[in-house]
């Protein structure tokens, strides 16, 4: 998502749990810069390097990190909530955003994002990643796990961070 910000214009910051990954997103993404939540102050880093506020946030994550960025927020920004990671194995409530009266004073637009909303339009997004692919303005990486019998162990992955790109469990050589 970040390297469709950059190819649209804007100004693009990462957050991500470690240097490497950090690195990735800044050296090889071309992020304006990236945040390792896991050793920096999240709240203080945003300002830093967001100093005009967040017009577009796209949410993968939840808790105290939605909540910094919901602070910033500007004037009619726009949330894209895609994901809430940091609870989905929480065995208690969880708790609200304390920032959420932001999306009242900024006028702000969250939506919940599903990609299978969007299944009519794969088309129209595989030709434009796939230009952009061609033309070396975004990259990937995954991370391939042979065997389905790994399935269990490698889920896990998502959630302790060791993942470095798009996880895929290879079930077979065939591709039909
Ligand atoms: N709405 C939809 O249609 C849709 C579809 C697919 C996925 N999703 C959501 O998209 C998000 C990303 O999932 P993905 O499958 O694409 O895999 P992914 O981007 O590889 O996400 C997994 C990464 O999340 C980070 N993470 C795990 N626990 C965290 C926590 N408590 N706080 C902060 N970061 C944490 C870890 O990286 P670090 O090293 O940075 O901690 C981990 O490597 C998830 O929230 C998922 O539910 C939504």
């Amino acid at each position: 998502m970040g390297q469709i910000g950059k190819i649209k214009g804007c100004r693009v910051v990462g957050i991500a749990g470690s240097e490497e990954k950090c690195r990735w997103l800044r050296d090889e993404l071309g992020f304006d810069a990236a945040i390792n939540y896991k050793t920096e102050p999240v709240l203080e880093s945003l300002k830093q390097y967001c100093p005009n506020g967040i017009d577009v946030y796209f949410e993968n994550v939840g808790g105290e990190i939605f909540d910094a960025a919901l602070s910033l927020i500007n004037l009619r920004s726009r949330i894209a909530l895609c994901g809430l990671i940091s609870q989905y194995n929480a065995t208690e409530p969880v708790p609200g955003s304390c920032n959420l009266i932001n999306l009242i004073y900024k006028r702000a637009t969250l939506e919940g994002f599903l990609v299978l909303d969007y299944f009519d339009r794969a088309q129209e997004a595989l030709a434009d990643l796939g230009e952009w692919y061609a033309q070396g303005k975004i990259k990937y990486r995954v991370d391939v796990i042979e065997g389905l019998e790994n399935a269990p162990r490698t889920f896990n992955k998502l959630f302790d961070g060791t993942n470095q790109g798009k996880l895929i469990i290879k079930v077979s050589e065939n591709s039909d």
